[in-house]
């Protein structure tokens, strides 16, 4: 439920959604961006990835995922013989940068979330895959580990959803790149059964 004052966001089409993000004041977040970071992609894909939060160089294009962390999230799209902008929409949680790339605070993530909602009801993707454990904590409304929420599927708004770990993570972390490539192969089979 949306906190009393706020204007509905549910049933706005992507124009007036993304004139609303850019313009939003909703949080203290506000003060301090210099861009907000709606998402990017194709508007009906049938997968949808989600991130957790503009860092600085997103917050300074307006792009989710330009930064190094990008790059390693566009060779796992091309695993799954997947690019931007075709078949794949890519967007935050908290669509404004938390400043020093601080963890989103709760009622951030609670202002901001209708947003992410409304994307997802209009993309209408087959597959969500939740990059890192605050993307998927907060798609799925739960405090479990990462590890424990890998492997098997979630649900999100009735999408199904794959947890995996988030690329800036993995390119600290070579020993769970294979574990994200397991991950990315159980999206795949996912798809697949979803009629993709
Ligand atoms: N990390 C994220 O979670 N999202 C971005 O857009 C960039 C880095």
């Amino acid at each position: 439920a949306e906190s009393g004052g706020l204007p509905p966001v549910h049933g706005l089409d992507w124009d007036a959604l993304a004139a609303r993000v850019a313009s939003c004041e909703r949080c203290r977040l506000c003060e301090k961006r210099t861009n907000t970071v709606f998402g990017v992609g194709d508007q009906n894909a049938d997968w949808m990835l989600i991130g957790e939060a503009p860092g600085e160089n997103e917050d300074k294009q307006g792009e989710p995922f330009v930064g190094q962390a990008g790059k390693l999230l566009d060779n796992m799209l091309r695993s799954l013989a997947l690019a931007r902008g075709t078949n794949v929409y890519i967007a935050n949680v908290i669509k404004c940068r938390p400043p020093g790339n601080r963890n989103p605070e709760p009622d951030e993530v609670a202002r901001c979330e209708p947003y992410l909602q409304r994307q997802v009801a209009l993309v209408k993707p087959k597959l969500i895959i939740a990059l890192g454990r605050f993307a998927a904590q907060s798609l799925l409304k739960t405090d479990a580990s990462i590890s424990s929420l890998r492997g098997r599927v979630h649900q999100y708004e009735g999408v199904p959803v794959i947890v995996t770990y988030h690329p800036a993570y993995l390119l600290r972390s070579l020993p769970d790149k294979s574990k994200a490539w397991a991950d990315l192969c159980l999206a795949r089979d996912t798809y697949r059964r979803a009629g993709g």
